[in-house]
């Protein structure tokens, strides 16, 4: 079986592409929550600057500079520079207090780098700088608590980066094995139904998942082609069967008329009974030949509205005769004319039911009475034809529909057991349901055709 491979199947494509919109969002959310945690830890550390300065800066009394001086001593002391930096100058610039000498900056919040203040390499620190009363303040934090925490995110969002890539191309491939499996139950099934083996089926997980559906799906259209394949296989070994019996007969003929002739025998009589012997098989050719080419269904182009009335009345008024004949008695239930349209062919629903009353009269005995009653129910036409002769036994009801098949009682009546096959087929194309039913006594076939709109 020509097999998929995984790289191309439709689910590994599928988990590949939502695995790459799995990292794309991620990395997009990542680096949102990044860039916004930056900016939130940056405020803090101004307000925290800010607040330092307005605390210190409110130890100052007017023109008494030493309290801010001792303050802060007070808070250099409880600090080292490489986090915090406190300074203070004179009007000329000169440091006063502080564990650092501040370049020379604006008032308010300014950032510089630790070589700017000769405090080794590699440190930022936030300063805020103001004057009071001609007394310069600077106070700073340094962003290594920032850049310490911004390094925990980055390091823990790139962490779940990789859980999520993993899980999400894992998890991908992982399903798209799943599916693949499961698609290729499917084709290894149609491979070994394609090679003849009809009885196989897709196993059905039962979740009710969508290839579950479209399984079970296959499967039924699976078992109605077996059916139809085994039906197939029914009706040619039944004709090959029932055509044997007269071939064989014909063959017996010819031999006799040839013996005759050898023999210098009159043989014109055997002639024609072959003759009537071909004629015979040539009908049941031709019958079971209009039979497939009404299940082909070509005959649907010719539909027309047929008023189902008349066609009773014409088959009431032409079998009548034929019934009289028989010594049997036809009747005709119809109701009023133009209600009982149906869409289809008149020419084979005549025929379909000429072939139940010819049925009623050629299986009824003298005596017996026939009928064919036409009502419309609903959306429906309903056509019945019905006998009170001996009947059809209950186990052979569905078998009486199958070609060339007829009752052992009947073999010696002329006919080829192809009439119910072809009322079934022209009820088939014709959408209606046929139902064969036991008259008490005698045969019931009830025909359900739609009704014209
Ligand atoms: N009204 C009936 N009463 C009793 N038996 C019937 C009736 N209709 C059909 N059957 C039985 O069903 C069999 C099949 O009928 P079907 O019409 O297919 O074939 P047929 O009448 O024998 O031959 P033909 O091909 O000429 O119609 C008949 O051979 C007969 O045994
Ligand atoms: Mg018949």
């Amino acid at each position: 079986m020509p097999r998929v491979s995984l790289r191309r199947s439709t689910a590994f494509r599928l988990a590949l592409t939502f695995g790459t919109l799995v990292i794309l969002a991620f990395a997009l959310a990542g680096g949102v929550s990044y860039r916004l945690l930056n900016q939130e830890l940056a405020h803090r550390l101004d307000d925290s600057v800010n607040e330092t300065y307005s605390v210190v800066a409110s130890t100052y009394a007017k023109d008494d500079v030493e309290d801010l001086i001792a303050a802060i001593n007070t808070y250099a002391s409880l600090t080292t520079a490489d986090r915090s930096l406190f300074a203070v100058e004179d009007k000329q610039g000169r440091r006063l207090a502080g564990n650092f000498t501040p370049p020379l900056l604006p008032d308010g919040l300014s950032t510089i780098e630790s070589e700017d203040v000769g405090l080794g390499d590699g440190g930022v620190y936030r300063i805020r700088a103001g004057t009071i009363d001609g007394t310069r303040l600077i106070v700073g934090e340094s962003f290594d608590e920032v850049q310490r925490l911004s390094r925990v995110q980055l390091v823990s969002l790139l962490w779940a980066a990789l859980f999520a890539v993993v899980t999400a191309v894992g998890g991908g491939i992982f399903l798209a094995i799943r599916a693949q499996s499961r698609l290729d139950a499917v084709a290894g099934t149609m491979f070994d139904v394609s090679n003849g083996q009809l009885d196989r089926r897709i196993p059905l997980l039962g979740n009710g998942d969508d290839i579950d559906v479209v399984s079970r799906q296959i499967n039924s259209s699976l078992d109605q082609l077996s059916s139809l394949v085994e039906g197939m296989r029914q009706v040619s070994a039944d004709i090959a069967h029932e055509l044997k019996t007269p071939l064989n007969r014909l063959k017996m003929t010819l031999d006799q008329a040839v013996d005759t002739g050898e023999r210098g025998g009159d043989v014109a009589g055997l002639l024609q009974e072959a003759r009537a012997e071909g004629d015979q098989i040539n009908a049941t050719f031709d019958a079971l030949l209009r039979i497939s080419q009404i299940e082909a269904g070509a005959r649907k182009r010719r539909f027309q509205n047929v008023d189902l009335a008349s066609v009773v009345a014409l088959i009431g008024e032409i079998y009548v005769d034929v019934a009289g004949d028989a010594g049997q008695q036809l009747l005709v239930v119809s109701s009023s004319p133009d209600r009982d349209v149906v869409v289809g062919d008149r020419e084979l629903l005549t025929q379909m039911l000429v072939n139940l009353v010819e049925n009623a009269i050629r299986h009824c005995p003298e005596g017996s009475t026939i009928r064919i009653e036409l009502t419309r129910k609903n959306e429906e036409v309903i056509v019945v034809v019905s006998d009170d002769g001996p009947g059809i036994p209950l186990d052979e009801h569905d078998k009486v529909f199958r070609r060339l098949y007829r009752l052992d009682k009947s073999r010696t009546t002329p006919g080829s057991g192809l009439g119910l096959s072809l009322v079934r087929a022209i009820a088939d194309l014709h959408g209606a349901t046929i139902k064969l039913e036991d008259n008490k006594p005698g045969v019931r076939v009830t025909i359900a055709l739609p009704a014209k709109h």
